[in-house]
């Protein structure tokens, strides 16, 4: 096999009392999307400064292109796109000052036309003389990408990369993220939406509690746990009934939704409307779905990974 272009070797990361990371393995392949997919406060956004060289690990190692990051971070860095969680962007610069100020500071010289072929690319080029701060949040983010790749970098990093953008915009950066992995480069992404983890990544590491919890396709994370089916319903149901009826394994409310784990969809969707009717209650809306990631966070966690996503 071939050296992976991230290597993640038993890391533990600190600050003070608090411990951030505890005993990480990875390792991420040279031209993969790959995702860090947990909730707020796993441990993501410190692992990515580990690699970028910016958080100083209390033990452990990473490797980039086979180059200990914290030997010699500014031979490491220099191969790293990186976008930070919240960019900085210097608000009273220009979206064009921007790319040329950032691809500066890796010591790349960038003129006139190229900058605006940068832009042209995130469709940014009708705001090159826009201050930052006057952008939109869809804008910033695809800023934000523009300047992470202004070093044309092999490997980029994403710290969070849509949050907080509506489904519009959303999909406009997966569309650019997409594009980027297929020039060939190494894209590392952190999330804490299934189904962006879900959308855009080969492999995925589900982070919990500054740990690796498990480490795959997002396929074979859900065929692993043997998962049935989910049914899901629109009632209100006490959950500790509906949990001892016939084929459940599990039950529980997303939002108004009732979700219930069934190897025999059938056979407990009678029961659920048995119980219904002995309830007075009526049941809207259902359907069947597969099991998806959340309910792989779920089952190997023991809590749920949404808090509900700011742009759901
Ligand atoms: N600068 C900091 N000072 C103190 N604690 C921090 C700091 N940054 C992160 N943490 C803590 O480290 C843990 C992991 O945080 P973080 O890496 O930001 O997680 P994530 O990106 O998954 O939300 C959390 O408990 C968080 O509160
Ligand atoms: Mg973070």
């Amino acid at each position: 096999m071939s050296q992976p272009i991230i290597d993640v070797q038993k890391l533990t990361a600190t600050y003070g009392p608090v411990t951030a990371l505890n005993g990480v393995n990875l390792t991420v392949n040279k031209g993969e999307i790959f995702g860090l997919l947990g909730p707020n406060g796993a441990g993501k956004s410190t692992l990515l400064a580990c690699v970028e060289g910016l958080h100083n690990p209390k033990n452990g190692s990473v490797h980039v292109n086979g180059v200990d990051v914290q030997a010699d971070s500014a031979s490491t860095k220099s191969q790293l796109g990186i976008q930070l969680q919240k960019t900085a962007l210097l608000d009273d610069l220009t979206v064009a000052e921007l790319v040329e100020v950032y691809a500066a500071l890796y010591e790349v010289y960038l003129n006139s036309e190229q900058i605006d072929a940068l832009l042209t690319r995130f469709d940014l080029l009708e705001k090159r003389n826009t201050l930052s701060r006057r952008l939109s949040g869809g804008q910033q983010q695809r800023l934000a990408l523009a300047v992470a790749i202004a070093n044309d970098p092999q490997i980029v990093l994403l710290d969070e990369p849509t949050s907080a953008l509506d489904p519009h915009a959303r999909r406009a950066v997966w569309d650019m993220i997409r594009e980027l992995h297929n020039e060939g480069r190494t894209i590392v992404l952190t999330t804490h939406a299934m189904e962006e983890a879900e959308a855009l990544c080969g492999r995925i590491a589900i982070i919990d509690r500054g740990q690796v919890v498990s480490c795959d396709t997002p396929a074979a994370l859900i065929s692993s746990l043997k998962l049935n089916a989910m049914l899901k319903a629109t009632v209100e149901l006490p959950l500790e009934q509906v949990r001892t009826l016939p084929d459940v394994n599990n039950a529980r409310y997303t939002g108004q939704h009732l979700e219930v784990e069934t190897a025999r969809p059938e056979v407990t969707l009678t029961a659920l409307h048995e119980l219904a009717a002995r309830s007075g209650r009526s049941i809207s809306d259902v359907m069947l779905r597969q099991p998806n990631l959340e309910d792989v966070f779920l089952k190997l966690t023991g809590h749920a990974l949404a808090e509900s996503n700011p742009s759901a």
